[in-house]
């Protein structure tokens, strides 16, 4: 599977241009991106920076020499690359597998064009049929905000990490939602998860992909939205 994340993750790179502002999503599919990112900067001489959107990739960025951004230097980015948890064929996704959705939000919302570069296995017909959708959800009161999705169908877990609460990169907790039959409505689930009180991200994303691609045993499929 790795090989086909990376072929992903290098076409995506390729897409990068000179004097790009860049939204550098997160995970072990983005760190192809990223190191191809930073051959490209080395070898060709390639002038782009991007905000990294988790801790994660903020230190592989610095590691491999790619020019960082904050939300201070720039509100506008040109080109967003991420991975994605679940994705259907309308582009709605599920992201959070990695705790960073909210960081991944914010700068897919700052960017012109988003690519989601994904091996196969993230090809689905329903969402959350493979997938829990993670929520993120301030410390305070956060079996509240449990409750209160149970009752939209789902069976949520607080994210563990061993023996102690997984914390994001805003100290937040997450709650991974498992839905027995998927999400029947993407659109209709996050605007009800985001009316919660308590609830900081939604793991769905909807409208925040333009490209996708899809890495599998013939290579990499270019995919772009319809309509
Ligand atoms: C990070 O929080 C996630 O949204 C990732 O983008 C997603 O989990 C994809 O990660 P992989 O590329 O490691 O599967």
């Amino acid at each position: 599977m790795s090989e086909l994340k990376k072929i992903v993750g290098y076409s995506a790179a390729d897409m990068a241009k000179d004097g790009q502002k860049l939204g550098l999503g997160t995970g072990s599919t983005v760190f192809y991106f990223l190191e191809r990112l930073a051959g490209r900067i080395k070898t060709e001489g390639l002038t782009v920076a991007g905000i990294p959107t988790s801790v994660q990739t903020e230190e592989h960025a610095r590691r491999m020499g790619i020019p960082l951004l904050t939300f201070d230097d720039t509100q506008a980015l040109d080109l967003y690359v991420d991975g994605a948890d679940e994705i259907d064929a309308g582009f709605n996704m599920i992201k959070g597998g990695g705790g960073a959705l909210l960081r991944e939000k914010m700068v897919a919302s700052a960017s012109a064009r988003r690519v989601i570069i994904v091996d196969q296995s993230k090809v689905v017909e329903r969402l959350g049929t493979t997938f829990a959708l993670p929520v993120e959800v301030i410390p305070f009161g956060w079996r509240f905000c449990n409750l209160r999705l149970e009752k939209l169908g789902c069976r949520p877990t607080l994210r563990m990490s061993g023996d102690a609460t997984y914390s994001t990169n805003n100290s937040n907790y997450i709650l991974d939602c498992r839905f027995p039959d998927g999400i029947s409505d993407p659109a209709a689930m996050e605007a009800e998860i985001n009316a919660i009180a308590g609830v900081i991200c939604c793991g769905l994303f909807i409208g925040l992909a333009d490209e996708v691609l899809v890495g599998g045993p013939d290579g990499v499929k270019r995919l772009t939205k319809q309509g």
